[in-house]
């Protein structure tokens, strides 16, 4: 098969959808060259000072890892100057970033998590990049508005994630599908690789940490136990696999089937609703999976129904193959 870039993909092989514009496609270049700047510093943290913490806590409480900082600073130096923002959201900044007016303002808003994963950093395995784009509501040229930012996940121009490990991989979806892209060093290029992914309709492994058990209600411990025990449509036990980082999790959901699960817990009084980020890893991953023929849900609503009221916003997540996810809503839905 002849080598297929990103942009050929979008231009050839999605119908005109508006996300097809020219700001659109370098909003998606300038976005993967930021990729392929962070997997560079990802490639090689054991040879760069890039490993270990900064010191500093963020919004979300946690500490900061130095390559959690180095990607929040590439993709936030460089998407401001693509032309096509007029506002970014990052995991690792309490505020909403408004582009400048010194530099050119374009109709788009990206939320992203620039490194996803970021406790299994100092111990090579897989971490990420997921990000989610939005197009403004408000007139065009104006300083945005919080309502351009806090849409909900329907409203989703594109959605996608980088995957950093044995290979780099870009997987996105303009809503027409979605596409994986492996990244070609010697060519410096992403390529296709995984045309129109189709996530299996049920699997046979769930992903989630098992060590909140305590801290879950009755529900969350019957939809998990239903994965661990025979009652189940496979009438077997499914297997356990769990990373800890969202986006490698969640591709292989993706790619093999089955769940991946972060339902709320009460370890943490001030995070009730569960540790996922709505609009910077569920909303994203969301628009995929149901792109791709899956669900997700907060474990009785569609996850890209909620409307963010603040951009930290914080949600449980059941996310993965249809019949799996519909087990789980099943069971809260009997427990509501
Ligand atoms: P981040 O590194 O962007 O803060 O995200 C970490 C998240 C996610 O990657 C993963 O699914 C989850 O944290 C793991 O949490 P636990 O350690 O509580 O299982
Ligand atoms: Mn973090
Ligand atoms: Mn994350
Ligand atoms: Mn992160």
């Amino acid at each position: 098969m002849p080598e297929v870039t990103v942009t050929e993909h979008l231009l050839l092989h999605q119908k005109r959808s508006p996300a097809a514009t020219g700001q659109f496609t370098t909003l998606l270049n300038d976005l993967i060259l930021s990729a392929k700047i962070i997997a560079r510093s990802v490639n090689k943290a054991g040879l760069l000072d890039v490993l270990g913490g900064t010191g500093e806590v963020n919004v979300q409480g946690e500490n900061v890892q130095k390559l959690d900082e180095f990607a929040n600073r590439v993709l936030i130096y460089r998407m401001e100057r693509s032309g096509a923002l007029c506002a970014m959201g990052s995991e690792e900044n309490a505020d909403v970033i408004r582009v400048s007016e010194k530099l050119t303002r374009g109709d788009y808003i990206l939320i992203f998590d620039p490194l996803d994963g970021s406790s299994n950093i100092d111990v090579n395995i897989n971490v990420g990049t997921i990000f989610s784009i939005l197009r403004r509501k408000s007139p065009s040229g104006d300083d945005a508005t919080m309502e351009d930012v806090l849409q909900s996940g329907t409203e989703q121009v594109a959605a996608g994630y980088i995957l950093y490990g044995p290979s780099t991989m870009l997987v996105y979806s303009t809503g027409q599908g979605v596409h994986g892209f492996t990244l070609d060093p010697t060519v410096g290029e992403f390529l296709l690789s995984h045309p129109d992914i189709r996530i299996p309709e049920r699997g046979k492994i769930y992903s989630v940490n098992e060590s909140y058990w305590h801290y879950w209600d009755e529900a969350t411990r019957e939809a998990v136990g239903y994965f661990k025990g025979t009652d189940n449509e496979r009438g077997k036990p499914y297997s356990l696999r769990y990373v800890g980082s969202l986006v490698a999790d969640f591709h292989r959901t993706l790619l093999y089937g089955g769940i991946f699960m972060y339902p709320m817990d009460q370890r943490d009084p001030q995070k009730p609703q569960g540790k996922l980020r709505l609009q910077c890893e569920a909303s994203p991953l969301a628009f995929l999976a149901e792109q791709a023929g899956g669900l997700a849900t907060d474990g009785t609503g569609r996850i890209l129904d909620i409307r963010p009221q603040v951009l930290h916003e914080r949600v449980p997540l059941f996310i993965g193959s249809r019949r799996d996810v519909q087990a789980v809503t099943d069971i809260y839905t009997r427990h509501a």
